[in-house]
Order: structure tokens, then C-alpha cells, then sequence
């Protein structure tokens, strides 16, 4: 399979039915793979959220360090549309890092093994932090919390964050209020405004933007004050137009 991300940003994938055979069903790669429209929901989630904060602070990401690499869908947009000095990626999958390590991004990048509840707690300062885990909402955000207070302390431009549950924010809406401080999320922008919310009185950092497809990406940034958040929603149609894919 090839795909090509807003035009111009080329991924190809080791399909063949050996490696299809190989991989384990749980695997973001199979999963990538077998789930092209829910790939390219994804993609254009991260599209939204890199073209803001290129719209905001283009100068000021220079440096970036990505602690879940996927299938280099978020890395290959961030490697266009900033082309960062630095720019380290870590995954543990293996087909993740070979998938990673064979497409044509800039020799700037570093793939690196790396368990991310180490390489977030261990990381050094850069301008942005991509944080695209495989499972998170409001309830497990307790359980990264000293990764999350390491990263916002370092005081980036920006940290991207995502919410993998957000499509059942209608079935846990006090479960998952309680955990942001609130009685109870009604609606997307209850849920998007107690995120943001929780992340400016811990860290000092707002949701500027939001972009939903089944998860939602996040775009934290630094603010003296709150602001509404922009809610994006991904339309099919402009999915299939951002990620455009070949068998
Ligand atoms: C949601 S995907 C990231 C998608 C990526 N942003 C992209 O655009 O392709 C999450 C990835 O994290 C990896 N992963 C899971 N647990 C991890 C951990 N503890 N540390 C590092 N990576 C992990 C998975 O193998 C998966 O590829």
C-alpha cells in the first residue's frame, strides 16, 4: 500500500501477504493497514492540528521529539511543514521502526526504540512534544501523570496530546468529568473546555484547537488567560482528499 498525505508527503507499506501474515492484529501497522478510513481520519487530525500551529508559531518549533511514532503518518506532516533541526521519534513496535526507518524523510530525523513512560520522563527540551498514544482519556491521564508534568514543565511551544475515547464521551460523562474536575461533560465542547480547563490550572497551557474523528487531537499551548477552544470536526470526504491511498 502507498499513501500520500495534503499532496505531497509519500508512505509506503511493507504489504505483502508475509507481513500482513506476520503482524499481530492488535498492532497499530495492522491496524493502519485494514483500516484505511479510520488512517485517514487520523492523518487529518494531525494535519489540523500541525497546520494551526504552523499558522501560530512556524518560527518557534525547531526541535521535536515524538514518543509514539505509529506508522509516521503525524511525523511525516510534522517533517513537512516545519522541517525541525531535530526531530527524534521513538516506537516500539518492530514493524513500526522498520516502516518508520525505511520512508524518505529528512536525514534529521532519529528513529530510536524507545517505552515512551521512560522517554517522556526522560526527556530533554524541545519545542514541540507529539504525544499520540495508543489508548487515552480523562481517567487515564492519573497514570501518565508524572510523564505529562515532566513534559509541561520543560515549558515547550506546544505539546500535541490525544483522547482515544472520545467517541464514548456520551456513555461516561460523569466517570470522565470527575477525572477533569467537572460533575459531568454534556457535550464535545464540555468535554474539549474541561480539558482545557484541567491542563491550565496544573501547567499553564490551553487547548488552542481540537480536531475529533472517533479520538481528538489536542494542541496545548501556553496562555496567561482561557480562551474557546476551536473545535474541528474531520469530514469524510477531506479525509480521503489529505491521505489519498494505493493497494
Ligand atoms: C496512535 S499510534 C501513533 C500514530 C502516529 N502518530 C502516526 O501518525 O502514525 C500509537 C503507537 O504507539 C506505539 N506504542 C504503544 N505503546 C507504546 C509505548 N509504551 N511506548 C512507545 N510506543 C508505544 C504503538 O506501537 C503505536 O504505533
Amino acid at each position: 500500500m502507498k499513501a500520500v498525505i495534503d499532496g505531497t508527503i509519500n508512505l509506503d507499506f511493507d504489504d505483502s501477504a508475509g507481513a500482513m501474515g506476520r503482524l499481530d492484529k492488535t498492532s497499530f501497522m495492522y491496524w493502519a493497514l485494514n483500516k484505511p478510513a479510520y488512517a485517514q481520519g487520523h492523518a487529518t487530525r494531525q494535519l489540523h492540528i500541525f497546520n494551526t500551529l504552523k499558522y501560530l508559531y512556524v518560527k518557534q518549533v525547531k526541535t521535536v521529539e515524538e514518543f509514539f511514532g505509529g506508522v509516521g503518518m503525524g511525523t511525516g506532516i510534522v517533517q513537512k511543514l516545519f522541517q525541525p533541526e531535530s526531530h527524534v521519534v521513538y516506537e516500539v513496535a518492530e514493524e513500526c521502526l522498520s516502516h518508520l526507518r525505511n520512508q524518505p524523510f529528512s536525514d534529521a530525523l532519529d528513529v530510536r526504540y524507545g517505552l515512551a513512560e521512560d522517554t517522556m520522563l526522560n526527556a530533554p527540551y524541545a519545542d514541540l512534544y507529539i504525544v499520540d498514544m495508543p489508548s487515552l482519556n480523562p481517567m487515564k491521564l492519573a497514570g501518565w501523570m508524572p510523564q505529562l508534568d515532566h513534559l509541561f514543565g520543560l515549558g515547550p511551544t506546544a505539546i500535541y496530546l490525544n483522547d482515544t475515547s472520545f467517541w464514548t464521551r456520551r456513555f461516561h460523562k460523569e466517570r470522565f468529568g470527575k477525572a477533569l474536575n467537572k460533575p459531568s461533560l454534556e457535550n464535545t465542547r464540555d468535554y474539549v473546555m474541561a480539558y482545557s480547563e484541567y491542563m491550565f490550572d496544573r501547567y499553564g497551557y490551553i487547548v488552542w484547537t481540537c480536531s475529533i474523528h472517533i479520538g481528538a487531537s489536542f494542541l496545548y499551548v501556553k496562555s496567561d488567560k482561557m480562551y474557546e477552544p476551536e473545535i474541528k470536526s474531520v469530514k469524510r470526504d477531506e479525509a480521503k482528499m489529505v491521505m489519498q491511498i494505493w493497494s
